[in-house]
């Protein structure tokens, strides 16, 4: 369906040269060029820059807006969990942890309050949500999804679009989303950072592109190419991925940014194009609209065209795309957003992201030894325990545009030390801190171990925080090794040797192997990467001052020979089975426990009306908050089907004994597969519903039917 465009855009079409056009088409990084370049780029046109902030930005708005035809510039930034680049912004718990909270409204308000800053920063565009799946948890970005299950992943990302794009892309306060990375980067083998990528289009249909559909039917205005390939095609070059299913299929109307030198990358890394001219061509003709940071782009382009064997239409439709996008969010009134003036950091912000950090919390065991309650002297050890740069994780002012960990961290932030001692005061303990050891293996050391050991033997209780930090984890930062790195393990087992009501804190970027952790400790809170407030969530929950109702969007192998692993895997020959080592993960996708505890019963479905109805009852004396899971099961289909697959969740608060009926108003298309020939349908025949509190088979009511 060929795109209309408004007479403002078709106008400015008709008006710019071939080198203006192009120009729009290439994205600037601002950290990669001088001041000066920077400026030269805005004067002819460039139509983007990304990373570049405050003043700096403003200068070279001022430079495009006075250049002949005055298009302004649209800016982007990887505000990716809150403005996090610019050290007064708000940090939200990474999308990882904030997936715990199965909360759309968390997610959009989230996305709201980042975009009110962003735009106050006079910026345009986030590069956010990430719609890739976490399925590996050796990759080195399973921080940036919203954990391994599609439907999760498409209901929080069309949340937090919806947060960031506002009513209107035109508010003072919205900004543009970019769903990322299209398609499938984190299915990569061996889960090496967009190395080689198994997959088929009917997979891709699947598994991989529901959750970018949800993006584009939320409205999302851009979509950023993936760095890895389908079945040997870079998807850079990927007409198929890019047009046919993405801009005709799905009529998507934003436009694509390819992500970083993609195109450079067809001829140095990927090795499809012997040289640029044949990257250019192909990237273009493939569909991807603006080049983010292959300048070489510019030059090749104008040439191509010139000579004939670019057609000045491919062209036409990615500027007309751009162009268009940047009308709809009024940048040809007011180039420069504004946002609220005042709001970034403010109170009514960080409120948000401390409600955001206390539902990203997950507590996976409690031998009743929490909330912790009377006056105690508790030990808090562990480095993570007060390290803010491994609390907040990836892509903040600590870690991007450069890598900076030296830099002042800026208040407000709360530790989990800092929690603790807080919190512990107004419930009349004692804390006593000691760093035992952290994450890395050069924080081996023996004193430090020892003395970590003596401060927790005088103390009533211990609260021990392990995990990983930031040197572990972000873009090729994988690990081939998912235990507790460094003398982790050690510091656990002699603290545990002391027999003394033990709880541990898991503060990481991801699942590591925690079996002996876990059957060994009293007590386990997963907090993953919780923001400025991640600390103070920690200790809240400790002392009970809130109940923990977070559930895994991710499963935790016992063993790294385990990966990938998730819960929606297709049905085994021999059930899975390793010789030495369960067929289940440690931990499965949607477990997490309550201060409480819940009864199901009564599920019922109506295969004529598709309702389907559960009673969930608070069966004990705290109120509390349970998320209700429901997943299906195609009995016999033409292709191999997933053993479970998610179709539906709804968060209920509960009072203590109170039971409550839930409804889900399912569809026919819930229960629908991609046939070999990649059409999507609904066979008819036998299913299984289940309802319950995770993906475990003991955590599900069933009942079969047929349609
Ligand atoms: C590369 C990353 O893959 C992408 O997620 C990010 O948005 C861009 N760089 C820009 O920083």
């Amino acid at each position: 369906m060929a795109l209309q465009y408004s007479p403002l855009v078709v106008k400015l079409l008709s008006e710019m040269t071939l080198e203006e056009k192009v120009a729009q088409m290439i994205q600037i990084a601002y950290n990669k060029v001088t001041p000066d370049e920077a400026r030269q780029w805005a004067a002819k046109g460039a139509g983007s820059f990304l990373h570049v902030l405050g003043d700096n930005a403003r200068e070279l708005q001022k430079i495009a807006c006075e250049s002949r035809l005055g298009v302004p510039l649209v800016f982007g930034i990887d505000a990716i969990h809150g403005h996090g680049l610019n050290d007064h912004a708000t940090i939200f718990p990474s999308q990882l942890a904030a997936a715990c909270s199965w909360n759309r409204d968390l997610l959009e308000q989230m996305g709201r309050v980042t975009a009110r800053e962003v735009a106050t920063d006079g910026l345009h565009w986030t590069f956010s949500p990430v719609l890739c799946l976490g399925r590996d948890a050796r990759w080195g970005r399973i921080d940036e999804t919203f954990g391994e299950d599609p439907y999760l992943a498409g209901e929080l990302g069309a949340a937090i679009i919806k947060g960031y794009q506002g009513d209107s892309l035109d508010a003072s306060d919205s900004i543009l989303a970019c769903a990322k990375h299209y398609c499938a980067y984190g299915e990569a083998t061996g889960a090496r950072d967009a190395y080689d990528t198994q997959i088929t289009m009917r997979k891709m249909r699947e598994t991989f592109l529901p959750p970018f559909e949800k993006a584009v039917e939320a409205g999302c205005a851009t979509f950023m190419t993936a760095y890895g390939s389908i079945d040997g095609t870079p998807f850079t070059v990927s007409r198929r991925a890019l047009y046919d299913i993405l801009k005709e299929e799905l009529n998507f109307d934003g436009f694509v940014v390819t992500d970083w030198d993609n195109v450079n990358s067809l001829v140095g890394k990927q090795r499809v194009s012997p040289d640029i001219d044949d990257a250019v061509k192909r990237s273009a003709e493939a569909g991807n609209d603006m080049i983010m940071t292959s300048w070489s782009f510019y030059e090749a382009a104008v040439r191509l065209v010139k000579e004939g064997k670019l057609e000045e239409s491919v062209i036409d439709e990615a500027v007309a795309r751009i162009l268009s996008i940047k009308e709809r969010m009024g940048l040809f009134r007011q180039a420069e957003k504004t946002g609220v003036p005042g709001c970034i950091g403010c109170d009514a912000h960080q409120r948000a992201a401390m409600e955001a950090a206390r539902q990203s919390i997950v507590l996976m065991k409690n031998e009743t030894i929490l909330p912790f309650s009377g006056k105690k002297r508790i030990a808090v050890i562990g480095r993570n325990a007060d390290d803010l740069r491994a609390q907040y994780g990836d892509w903040t002012y600590f870690t991007h545009p450069n890598y900076n960990p030296d830099k002042e961290p800026a208040r407000p932030y709360v530790t989990i030390r800092e929690g603790m001692e807080a919190v512990g005061a107004a419930n009349g303990s004692e804390i006593v801190y000691a760093v035992g050891c952290g994450p890395l293996p050069a924080d081996n050391d023996q004193a430090m171990l020892d003395a970590a050991v003596e401060t927790a033997r005088s103390c009533d209780a211990i609260v021990l925080v392990i995990g990983d930090c930031k040197d572990q984890h972000g873009e090729t930062m994988d690990r081939a090794d998912l235990n507790l790195s460094g003398c982790q393990q050690e510091l656990f087992d002699r603290l545990r040797a002391l027999n003394l009501p033990l709880c541990t804190v898991f503060l990481s970027s991801k699942p590591l192997c925690i079996t002996k952790v876990y059957e060994q400790t009293d007590a386990l809170l997963i907090a993953f990467n919780g923001g400025a407030y991640g600390g103070q969530a920690v200790a809240e929950a400790v002392f009970g001052q809130f109940n923990p109702c977070g559930k895994l969007p991710i499963s935790f192998p016992h063993h790294v020979g385990q990966s990938p692993v998730y819960y929606s895997s297709l049905p085994g020959w021999h059930g899975g089975r390793y010789c030495d080592m369960p067929e289940t993960p440690l931990f499965t996708f949607g477990q997490g426990i309550s201060y409480t505890t819940f009864r199901y019963d009564d599920l019922r479905f109506d295969p004529e009306t598709f309702r389907c109805s559960i009673r969930v009852t608070n069966t004990g004396d705290r109120n509390g908050t349970e998320i209700v899971q429901v997943y299906f099961n195609d009995v016999y289909s033409s292709v191999m089907t997933p053993v479970k697959q998610l179709i539906a969740f709804q968060r209920v608060a509960l009072a203590a004994g109170e039971s409550k009926t839930v409804v889900f108003q399912l569809d026919k298309k819930d229960f629908s597969l991609v046939l070999p020939d990649e059409r999507r349908v609904t066979e008819p025949g036998e299913f299984i519903l289940m309802a319950g509190s995770s993906a475990r088979d003991e955590d599900l009511l069933t009942v079969s039917f047929s349609l």
